[in-house]
């Protein structure tokens, strides 16, 4: 989630009182009129940028280089909760590693709560890593927990999107989740700290996993989507980070379904928000909070080559697994294709119509996490009060 700068907020906000002000002058003109007080500006903000308050996404380590906290710095919301030098030798349930590896299908980490019945919402700055693999240090992701994968290598990015109970990464099983990036409300990044790698031939430092720069995660609901953009493709940003609000369907188009575990080759998405409408290609900038559906329905890129697994060839021994799935799904084919998983459109579930989590009658369900009601919860949960305003020292629009 990234907090960018509003002018025309900050400026609103903080003229209010100074508009009131005046329209009392008004009433009594003889009143001299009182000193306003200083409207925050961009320069008193307090984000990550300045001396001694690194901005997260410009911290860059080899994997096996990395320092114990990337992130040891007292400010703003820092120091990082937990450490980034994490390995098969700490691979507990109570590791509290916050460097995520995201290689493929059966080797990967999601973040989760460190503490148990969590809610993404209160502890985004502190979510912890949790894998498939005991080799990255993660806490470790029961096999059992996961009922779906699919994972999606693309020419920009590769994404991984799936079902896993809520409680297998420690959250309520409540939770609706939120987003993670590296960016955040200060720039400090949730988790505050977060780093990701990956052994995808797009990212690997020789032999190691190499460094992501952009990424994004939903999580909560019950399902996840995870999203690591390759470093050499910064245009367009398929890791967009500012619609937060519209889940896994709009920022990661998938046709994961329950129960079905695959690993496909894929064609880009469109970035979250652009769409095509009567032969125009047009932006939607998400409202916040989400007062109204998007005004397109999300396309589901096409797929080929995709393998099948049993859950079990992924992630019986809890390890990295094999991978030596069947190749189901012949070049070309689609994941839209009849008598596949299609995306479930239609009247949203639950308390919100723009909720992008839905279920279809083939059972087949496009993964979405967030709600209408995460925004209270993150909104709540992370700034507080006026949309931003205040805590950090200015006005921010929570995106
Ligand atoms: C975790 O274990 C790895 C080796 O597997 C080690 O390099 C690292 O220092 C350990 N980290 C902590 C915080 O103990
Ligand atoms: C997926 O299927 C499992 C049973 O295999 C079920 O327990 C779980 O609730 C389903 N998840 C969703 C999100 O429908
Ligand atoms: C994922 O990568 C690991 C480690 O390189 C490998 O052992 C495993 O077979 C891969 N899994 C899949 C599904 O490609």
């Amino acid at each position: 989630m990234l907090l960018t700068p509003l002018p025309f907020l900050a400026l609103s906000l903080s003229s209010l009182p100074l508009t009131l002000a005046l329209a009392q002058d008004a009433n009594s003109p003889l009143t001299p009129a009182p000193t306003p007080t200083p409207t925050p500006t961009l320069t008193k903000r307090q984000v990550a940028g300045g001396s001694g308050t690194p901005i997260l996404s410009t911290l860059f380590f080899p994997y096996t280089a990395l320092p114990t906290q990337v992130y040891p710095f007292p400010v703003l919301r820092g120091p990082q909760f937990g450490y980034n030098q994490c390995g098969a030798a700490n691979a507990t349930a109570t590791a509290d590693c916050q460097t995520l590896v995201f290689n493929n299908a059966s080797d990967f980490c999601l973040w989760g709560s460190p503490d148990p019945n969590g809610a993404i919402g209160d502890v985004e700055a502190k979510v912890v890593s949790y894998c498939t693999n005991p080799q990255w240090g993660g806490r470790p992701i029961p096999p059992g927990a996961l009922h779906g994968v699919q994972f999606m290598r693309t020419s920009a990015y590769i994404q991984i999107v799936g079902f896993i109970d809520n409680t297998a990464l420690g959250l309520a099983s409540s939770d609706t989740g939120g987003e993670l990036d590296p960016h955040g409300a200060d720039l400090q990044g949730n988790p505050l700290g977060g780093v990701v790698y990956s052994t995808d031939q797009a990212f690997i430092d020789g032999t190691e996993p190499g460094q992501v720069h952009n990424w994004n995660l939903f999580v909560g609901s019950g399902v996840f989507c995870l999203k690591a953009c390759f470093n050499s493709i910064t245009s367009p940003d398929y890791c967009e980070n500012r619609y937060d609000l519209v889940g896994c369907e709009f920022n990661m188009p998938n046709s994961l379904a329950n129960g079905t575990f695959e690993a496909c080759e894929g064609a880009l998405q469109t970035p979250v928000g652009t769409y095509v409408s009567a032969g125009q290609t047009l932006t939607w900038s998400m409202p916040d909070p989400l007062t109204t559906d998007p005004p397109y329905t999300p396309v589901i890129p096409s797929s080929s080559n995709c393998r099948t697994f049993a859950s079990g060839e992924l992630f019986a021994s809890g390890g990295s697994g094999g991978a030596s799935g069947s190749n189901s799904g012949g070049a070309g084919s689609t994941s839209g294709a009849p008598g596949s998983p299609t995306h479930a459109s239609g009247s949203g579930s639950g308390s919100n119509s723009a909720n992008p989590s839905q279920t279809g009658t083939s059972g087949a369900r496009a993964v979405g996490v967030n709600s209408m009601s995460d925004v209270a919860i993150i909104g709540l949960g992370v700034v507080g009060g006026f949309w931003g305003c205040g805590r950090f020292g200015g006005c921010f629009r929570w995106a």
